[in-house]
């Protein structure tokens, strides 16, 4: 049988950040490093940290209604939640599913997908599939993240860069030729060494000796990371630039990742795109994970960075190893 796919778009973002701010000049105070030294590294000046009663999917809900708010859509009406984290409520029931239950969205399945900070750009090309083959109608795909409970606030190498916040979007069916024109996402397991929380899984589960030895917490070896960065956010472009059948000279705005200036730099510049055109808010949030692009996306949108029939591309790269992007025709 053959099925004619439907053309899908972001009908709705939202994004919402806890209000408590950490700045480099606090860090100062936590461990052994400069507000210098921070933003010449990173580009960092601060970061939101949730109260200790906030747990990512309070944060994921209000991005929530805000993204359902943006497309005038109801909780009721959406057909599926994915949740993008890499900091869930618990290992389970998953936080997908208590989203379903604030929201009260009586119809939707709910799952989390787990892809790091590349997990929305995943969730993005999940999504789509649903809503093309018509077997879902409404799907909302979350990136929400409270990374300040995996850090370890007395490790300078890991504490300065990451986090906490959410950012939604509401996808559904949209006029031809616009909307989602591609999606590509890949992953390398053999980096997965360079980037990962080792214990409380089923390969080292928590115990008085993993705690005792902040294995509970983000390990790193961030130049490992950098490099495969650098190498890999100009390139995961590049293939779904390919797959949208544009080229990079038609791109109109930029919405990466947001981990660290240099490796946005490094994008641009491969990319042939001017800083002007391409979207930066780590300054203000250094890396949330999942909800780096959502957020960003929702705050270019907000200030007017983004316009109908733009081409945009999202791009991001994260612990798996992982990447993705996708390239949207802005159909708002
Ligand atoms: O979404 C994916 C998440 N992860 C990333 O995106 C991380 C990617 N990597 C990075 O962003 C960078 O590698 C870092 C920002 C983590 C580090 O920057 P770098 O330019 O690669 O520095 P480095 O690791 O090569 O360290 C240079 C020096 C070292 O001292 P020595 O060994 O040269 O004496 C570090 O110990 O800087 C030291 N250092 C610091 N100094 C002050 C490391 N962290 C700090 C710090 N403050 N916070």
């Amino acid at each position: 049988m053959l099925i004619s796919l439907k053309p899908v778009g972001i009908l709705g973002v939202g994004s919402f950040l806890p209000e408590k701010e950490i700045t480099n000049f606090d860090l100062e105070k936590m461990v052994d490093t400069t507000n210098e030294w921070i933003i010449e590294r990173t580009g960092i000046k601060a970061r939101r940290v949730a109260d200790e009663n906030t747990a990512t999917s309070d944060l994921a809900t209000e991005a929530a209604l805000k993204a359902l708010k943006d497309a005038n859509v109801t909780a009721e009406e959406i057909d599926l939640i994915i949740v993008a984290t890499i900091t869930p409520d618990m290992a389970f029931p998953s936080t997908a599913c208590m989203v379903q239950k604030n929201l009260k969205a009586i119809k939707a399945a709910s799952f989390d997908l787990e892809a790091a900070c590349s997990g929305f750009l995943y969730g993005v090309a999940i999504g789509k599939q649903f809503i093309a083959t018509g077997t879902y109608q409404k799907v909302l795909v979350i990136g929400a993240e409270t990374m300040s409970r995996i850090v370890d606030w007395s490790d300078r190498n890991t504490s300065i860069l990451f986090g906490d916040g959410a950012g939604a979007v509401v996808l559904g069916e949209t006029e031809e030729g616009k909307g989602i024109l591609s999606t590509y996402i890949g992953s390398d397991g053999e980096g997965g060494k360079f980037l990962a929380l080792p214990a409380g899984g089923s390969r080292m589960p928590s115990t008085v000796e993993t705690i005792r030895d902040g294995l509970n917490y983000v390990k790193m070896d961030g130049s490992e990371v950098f490099k495969f960065a650098v190498r890999i956010m100009g390139r995961a472009a590049e293939e779904s630039l390919k797959l949208s059948g544009h080229q990079i000279n038609e791109i109109d705005y930029l919405v990466p990742h947001q981990a660290n200036i240099r490796i946005i730099e490094a994008a641009a510049k491969r990319l042939k795109m001017p800083l002007d055109k391409v979207y930066v808010n780590l300054d203000k949030y250094g890396n949330m994970s999942a909800a780096s692009v959502p957020v960003a996306l929702d705050e270019a949108l907000r200030e007017g960075k983004i316009k109908k029939d733009d081409l945009i591309v999202m791009v991001g790269f994260g612990a798996g190893l992982t990447w993705g992007s996708c390239v949207v025709k802005w159909n708002k």
